[in-house]
């Protein structure tokens, strides 16, 4: 480990991948993987949250234990006075930005929350490090870091060939990804004319514990226990890549700790997926622990309204972070994805607190056939 990170903020900490991270960083891991809690962090976790839909205090009940090296502060990204308060107070010196309105759908029904939070809110908080760090390009410190996380979809849409590199021009379609797009537009700018202490990372699909179950493989493990409909947008051929979260994380956490300043690290999971066929696999993996019949389960699988600009193919060449910092995925998809389904099905009370709340009704007012 090169550099020293003491004071961590986390943004966006109760979401998905935020909380794996503090997970992570504690040594603790959902599944209890052994090979997932290897940080050696001794430092402490901030972690600022301000409990969307998508945020859920549920993911950190193992984190909450560790009170001398984990601090909650509910608090919105876009609120400078509260950002500056929180850096001051905690002297923080490492920023790990995850906190982000992050579902393709619902930036299609309503993009304002995704302009809001992801493109002024990573401002917001880029220029609050900025002052509190008192960084410029006559004063660069290499104590501090900002690390922004961000994602493949801001390369856009691949045909059947090929791979998205760190070079490859932005060409984002949705609401989602062009909010994205902008901030790490933003971020990049940061370093250049002010030169904040910043790395930036773009991740393909992750999957594992604690996702919220409107990204595709929760939502059909939930639908598949349930005996629901398991809604295919178009024709189900969409390509993906799909990595463990905990091998994101640790992929971040080498980067935090010896990733070059002003650099972007491409993430992926070099493991590419048609919709359709990744679903067929979790039906053959699902169905016998739910005491149900595959074939039977098929039946379910409903063809639905494709989504508006649904981009063909995602894939990630991450020779560089491999190449750059010796990172590599630990997890092959096929233990990924069978610990996965069965840390869902195992955690039933934690689908259902989390079905029960605003979700629940967006589904119903917005899909039909689900
Ligand atoms: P998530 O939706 O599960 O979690 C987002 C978290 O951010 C929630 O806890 C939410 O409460 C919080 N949040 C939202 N707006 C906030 C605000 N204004 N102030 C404070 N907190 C706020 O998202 P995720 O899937 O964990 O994604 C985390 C990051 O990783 C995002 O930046 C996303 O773009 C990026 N990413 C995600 C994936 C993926 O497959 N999920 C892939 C690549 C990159
Ligand atoms: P999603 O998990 O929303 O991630 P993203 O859109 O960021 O890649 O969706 C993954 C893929 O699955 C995407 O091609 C859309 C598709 N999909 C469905 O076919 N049905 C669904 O119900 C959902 C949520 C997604």
């Amino acid at each position: 480990m090169s550099r020293k990170l003491k004071n961590v903020l986390v943004t966006g900490g109760a979401g998905f991948i935020g909380s794996n991270f503090i997970n992570y960083l504690l040594g603790l891991s959902a599944t209890g993987s052994k090979e997932f809690m290897d940080s050696g962090f001794t430092g402490r976790i901030i972690n600022v949250d301000c409990l969307t839909y998508a945020g859920n205090p549920d993911n950190l009940s193992m984190a909450v234990k560790q009170k001398d090296r984990y601090i909650f502060e509910k608090a919105d990204i876009c609120d400078r006075k509260e950002m500056e308060r929180i850096f001051k107070q905690y002297d923080i010196d490492t920023v790990v930005h995850f906190a982000a309105e992050s579902h393709v759908d619902r930036s299609i029904l309503g993009p304002e929350a995704f302009i809001r939070t992801n493109v002024t809110g990573t401002f917001t908080l880029l220029d609050v490090a900025r002052k509190y760090w008192n960084v410029s390009l006559d004063n660069k410190r290499d104590d501090v870091i900002f690390h922004h996380i961000s994602t493949d979809e801001v390369y856009g849409s691949l045909g059947p060939d090929g791979y998205f590199t760190e070079t490859t021009p932005y060409d984002p379609r949705s609401p989602y990804s062009s909010s994205k797009a902008s901030s790490d537009h933003i971020a990049m700018a940061y370093y250049h004319t002010y030169g904040m202490p910043l790395t930036l990372s773009n991740c393909t699909n992750n999957y594992g514990p604690y996702q919220f179950p409107e990204k595709l493989l929760p939502l059909m493990i939930s639908n598949i226990r349930d005996g629901k409909n398991l809604p295919v947008y178009g024709e189900g051929k969409n390509i993906r890549d799909w990595i463990y979260v905990e091998d994101h994380n640790r992929a971040v956490w080498q980067i935090l700790n010896n990733g070059r300043y002003g650099e972007k690290y491409n993430i992926g999971g070099e493991n590419e997926w048609q919709n359709i066929k990744l679903l067929n696999k979790l039906i053959d993996l699902t169905a016998p622990l739910t005491g149900k019949n595959a074939e039977e389960v098929r039946k379910s699988i409903v063809y639905v309204k494709d989504r508006p600009g649904h981009d063909a193919r995602y894939a990630i060449d991450c020779s560089k972070i491999k190449k750059e910092l010796g990172w590599q995925r630990k997890m092959t998809f096929e233990q990924g994805l069978e610990l996965t389904v069965k840390w869902y099905l195992e955690h039933r009370e934690w689908m259902d607190r989390i079905l029960s709340g605003e979700y629940k009704n967006w589904i119903s007012e917005n899909y039909s056939g689900r």
